[in-house]
Formats: C-alpha cells, sequence, structure tokens
C-alpha cells in the first residue's frame, strides 16, 4: 500500500516561501535554550549553575548549534524558578557570580556559540527594592506607580478591583497591609502573588528597563529572550475579564483578552530596538508572546520592533500534516512578509516535552503538565518515534529553530515525580489540580554511570531523575549512531552544510493529506505522518528518524534526501 496519489506527483507547488534572508545571524540560526538549574551542577547542591554550564559547553559546540538561551540565573528567591527577578543586573549567588558569567560568555563566544539571556519585564519578585519600597511607601506615592496598585471594590475595599484570574490559578491580585498594619490596597499579578506586575506607562520603569538592556549589552550579550512579551500593557480601566473555559491562559486563543497583547507594548520594543540597534553585532530580542495565529505574532517582529518571536502556534500543533501543513504555509508568509524570519520550537521549559506531548492518550485537562493521575497519558515509544520525525521536519524548515535542552537525547517528560517533589508555583495554586511544569525541567542526563547521571558529582537533584534515564544519557547515546543525539548531530550539519536556514521553500504536490512533502533548497524532506507507508521519490536518503529497508517511508518517520 502506498499513499502517493498518481497524477504528476512530486512537483513544487507554485510559488516557493521565501526565508526572509538577511545577513544577520538571528536569522537562520538554531538556539538551544538552557534552563540553568538543570543542565549541569559544578557545586553539588543539586542545583546547576553557571560554572557548569561553563564546563559543558564544549557538548553544545560538538551538537553544532549557533546560540544559547538562558533562562534566568539572576537573583530570585526562586519563587517561580528564576522568573521573579529580585535584582536584574547580578547573578544569583545560587547560580554563581557576575565573573562566572562573564566566564561563561566568553567560552561561548570562543567555541563560536552566541548567548542570549532571559529578561523579565513584566513583573518583578516581591523581595525587588522597588516592591518594598512600594510597600513602604502610601497609596499614590511615586514608589507604588511603579507597579500597579489600586483600592479594593466593596464598601471597605475587601473585592479586589477586578475578576482576572492568574495563569498560575487563584485571583490576579493580593491585598497589602498598609504601613500602619489597615488592611489597603492591591496590587496586580498575571503571574504568582510574589511576582507583582510592574506599571509600564511608569516612565521610572521604561528608563530602568533600558538601564539593564544596556547592562547585559555592555557586558557583551547578544541579545534578549523577552518574558511574557505580551503582558506588559494593561487596558486602560482594568476591565474584567472572563477567559474561555477551555481557554490557554497564556492567551493563545482569545482576541480581546486585557492583559494580553495591548496595542501599547509595542512603543515599548521600538524603543528597545533602539537600544540595541546603537551596539555593533546583530543584538537580537526574542519574543515571548503567546498568540492565536503567526500572522499575530508577527507583529512583533515588525522592522523596527524585536527581531523573533517563538513560534507558539506551531509549537502547539500536535503531529498531524494537514495542521502542519496550514501553519508552516502560514509562518513562512506571515513572518517574512514583516521582514523577518520564521522561527520554529517544539519544546521549552513550560511545555510537555514533545517526546511526551505528540502522543498523549487524549486531550491533557492538566494544561501545561501531567503527573500520575493525570487521565490523559503518553503512549511509550510512540512519542519519541514522532519526536524525531518532528525534529526532523523542524530543522529543515527555513528561518532559525529553538531546541530544548534534553530533547537532544530525546528525554521525554518526567509523569511520576512525587507530590511532595514538586516546586512549580502552578502546583500550589490549583491546590494540586494542574501538575504544572516540573516534569519538563528535570535535570539532564550526561554520563550512564555517574552520580545524578553526571549532572553533577554527588547525586543530588533537585527534582529526582527517573532510574530509565541512564539509556538517554549523553555518553551513551554519543557512542549510538542511532540515537536520537546522533540524529540531532547529523541534523544540524546537514542543515548548515546545505544552507537550509535561508533556502527557499516549496511543498511538493502528489502526496495523500497524512504527508508532509517540501523541497527547501537542495533538500527534499518526506514525513509520514498517516498510518500506511509512503513510497520516496528518487533522491539518495541523507538522513532519516528511524532506520528502515527500501524506498517505502513508515508511519512516523521523517527523511531528508539528497535531490536526484
Ligand atoms: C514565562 C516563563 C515562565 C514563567 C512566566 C512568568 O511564561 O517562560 O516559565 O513562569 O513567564 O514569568
Amino acid at each position: 500500500m502506498t499513499s502517493t496519489q498518481d497524477a504528476s506527483p512530486h512537483v513544487p507547488a507554485a510559488g516557493s516561501l521565501a526565508a526572509a534572508p538577511g545577513p544577520e545571524w538571528w536569522r537562520t540560526a538554531v538556539i538551544y535554550q538552557i534552563y540553568p538549574r538543570s543542565f549541569a551542577d559544578s557545586n553539588g547542591d543539586g542545583l546547576g549553575d553557571l560554572p557548569g554550564i561553563t564546563s559543558r559547553l564544549g557538548a553544545l559546540a560538538e551538537l553544532g548549534v549557533d546560540a544559547i538561551w538562558l533562562s534566568p540565573f539572576m537573583v530570585s528567591p526562586q519563587n517561580d524558578a528564576g522568573y521573579d527577578v529580585a535584582d536584574y543586573c547580578d547573578v544569583d549567588p545560587i547560580f554563581g557570580t557576575l565573573g562566572d558569567f562573564d566566564a561563561m560568555l566568553a567560552t561561548a563566544h570562543g567555541l563560536g556559540i552566541r548567548v542570549i539571556v532571559d529578561l523579565v519585564p513584566n513583573h518583578s519578585s516581591d523581595q525587588h527594592r522597588w516592591f518594598q519600597e512600594a510597600l513602604a511607601a502610601a497609596p499614590g506615592s511615586p514608589e507604588r506607580a511603579r507597579y500597579i496598585f489600586r483600592d479594593g471594590r466593596g464598601e471597605h475595599g475587601e473585592l479586589p478591583p477586578n475578576n482576572w484570574e492568574s495563569v498560575f490559578g487563584g485571583p490576579q491580585w493580593d491585598r497589602v497591609s498598609e504601613p500602619d498594619s489597615t488592611p489597603g490596597q492591591w496590587y496586580l499579578h498575571i503571574f504568582d502573588s510574589s511576582q507583582p506586575d510592574f506599571d509600564w506607562t511608569s516612565p521610572e520603569v521604561r528608563e530602568e528597563f533600558r538601564r539593564i538592556l544596556r547592562f547585559w549589552l555592555d557586558r557583551g550579550v547578544d541579545g534578549f529572550r523577552v518574558d511574557v512579551a505580551h503582558g506588559l500593557i494593561k487596558k486602560e480601566g482594568l476591565p474584567d475579564y472572563t477567559p474561555p473555559a477551555d481557554g490557554d491562559s497564556m492567551g493563545g486563543d482569545d482576541d480581546d483578552v486585557p492583559y494580553w497583547g495591548q496595542p501599547g507594548v509595542h512603543e515599548i520594543y521600538r524603543d528597545w530596538h533602539e537600544v540595541l540597534a546603537a551596539y555593533d553585532g546583530d543584538r537580537a530580542l526574542c519574543a515571548e508572546a503567546w498568540l492565536p495565529t503567526p500572522d499575530k505574532t508577527a507583529l512583533w517582529v515588525r522592522p523596527d520592533e524585536m527581531h523573533q518571536a517563538f513560534n507558539f502556534p506551531y509549537a502547539m500543533t500536535d503531529w498531524e500534516a494537514p495542521a502542519l501543513r496550514e501553519v508552516i504555509t502560514e509562518s513562512l508568509r506571515a513572518f517574512p512578509a514583516v521582514g523577518a524570519p520564521a522561527t520554529w520550537v517544539l519544546s521549552n521549559h513550560d511545555v510537555i516535552r514533545h517526546a511526551s506531548r505528540l502522543a498523549l492518550t487524549g486531550e491533557s485537562p492538566q494544561g501545561e503538565g501531567i503527573g500520575p493521575l493525570s487521565p490523559t497519558q503518553p503512549i511509550p515509544g510512540l512519542g519519541l518515534r514522532r519526536a524525531r520525525a518532528a525534529s526532523t521536519v523542524m530543522l529543515a524548515l527555513p528561518g532559525s529553530a529553538y531546541l530544548y535542552q534534553g530533547e537532544e537525547l530525546g528525554l521525554p517528560e518526567v509523569v511520576d515525580i512525587p507530590d511532595a517533589a514538586r516546586q512549580d508555583p502552578t502546583w500550589f495554586r490549583t491546590n494540586h489540580e494542574k501538575y504544572g511544569r516540573d516534569g519538563c525541567r528535570v535535570p539532564i542526563p550526561w554520563e550512564a554511570a555517574a552520580p545524578a547521571y553526571g549532572f553533577n558529582e554527588t547525586g543530588a537533584s533537585w527534582l529526582p531523575q527517573p532510574a530509565e534515564w541512564a539509556e538517554h544519557a549523553r555518553d551513551v547515546e554519543a557512542r549510538d549512531p542511532r540515537s536520537t543525539l546522533s540524529l540531532y548531530r547529523r541534523l544540524l550539519s546537514e542543515r548548515r552544510a546545505h544552507g537550509l536556514g535561508a533556502a527557499p521553500f516549496a511543498w511538493l504536490e502528489g502526496y495523500s493529506d497524512d504527508v508532509l512533502a517540501f523541497r527547501v533548497g537542495d533538500v527534499t524532506v518526506i514525513a509520514n505522518a498517516g498510518s500506511a507507508p509512503v513510497e520516496l521519490p528518487a533522491g539518495g536518503i541523507l538522513i532519516s528518524s528511524e532506520p528502515f529497508e527500501g524506498r517505502m517511508l513508515p508511519t512516523d518517520t521523517a527523511v531528508w534526501l539528497a535531490r536526484d
């Protein structure tokens, strides 16, 4: 059986899609996300750190990435794993020192790897000096004006100013005690109560973030991943808003959420664009903006704004060829239409790892995480097979791609973390109803036989590592030509050799709906997301996501073919 159709097969569809060419490195880069807590731990305390990262950068050079993005390592009480920043211009002692950062940066640059750091401008930690000053100051004071303080509703101000729900569960408002101990105003926090939102209408806040950008640019970073880049401006008057029952809490699917994607955010990024443009070396801004379509996401990367935006519509697409075809086509139209590269991403520290997500037994009502009692569970084996195929497709696509640490080892989501070990604020703020994101954050394995699989020398680990992870350890996979690591290495080296990041792209016609077939530069990519084998067109197999014999491409498999 073949699902290839007979009529004029394998010809490119009319009109190839552009790749937004340009010389800047970020247009085509493969960027590897390091989650510092879970990458490598030099001092054995169970939490990864900057010297640990430095010691392992060689492995990333071998993998062939162009850049790394580091999730936050700045001073933080770690209520949201560092996304609650108390001092934007210093390193938290659990991760090291500014000197360790400089050493890491120099080592990365020496290896030809660029470095992007995470910037969290929507909110600070409640331990930030400014928030502490706001608490000590009176309502209406300049100190309070840096955050969003409001009087409560109700006779005595006992009700929150509006009905907004936090992304992590519960209300977006908490009430403070005024300095004289009377119950007082409320402050807004889209996330945890320890993450008060800045008021971005404040000129002081704007000036402070210009200073923070320059602080890191002066140290030599190549850019920033901007956290919650669609949340900084809230709708005038803070009107009530009730999200759709099955809505995406980060705003992925509703058009007019008063705290997501408000038009006023764009002038902030135009301003930052200017700050970066004053530096040499093509420094870049990448938006974490959860928006429903590539068209909407492209608004963040117009020529005078950011340079890249995560393509979450792509990341959230299931392993289904028609849906993938649509989102890829839309992306290769929408981003280049504003002069930006398309970006591609399948996993990060907020979503279920794609080696599990692509083969769940059903939708996950738990939102961003799964645990032992979730009604939906990953189908063992199938997820990894699909993930390898999906990554083989993704790394052929023109534009820039993001990898999340451990996906190159084929790591699955860790489902059975004991309740007592869970740390994501989502778990606590939903009274254990949502498991949250710990399952994708477990420290990664380096050496099968070492303590904590080589994460450190003591065996300590802030989240427990599963017993089966020895088989995913980098040293084991490096020796195995069929491993996921070997697959990723080949994908990255052929991607570079064939210049796919900047190559023209065209769909091939003549395949069934279940098949993704396209030509990018001089490479043909065929991916079978259906249930029947697919006959391959001419061309030698450069890379295959799974081994197979002959010319019939098995299900859940993708190949790169050399042009015949
Ligand atoms: C972003 C981060 C996420 C964090 C949230 C609040 O979505 O990726 O990890 O919890 O912002 O800062």
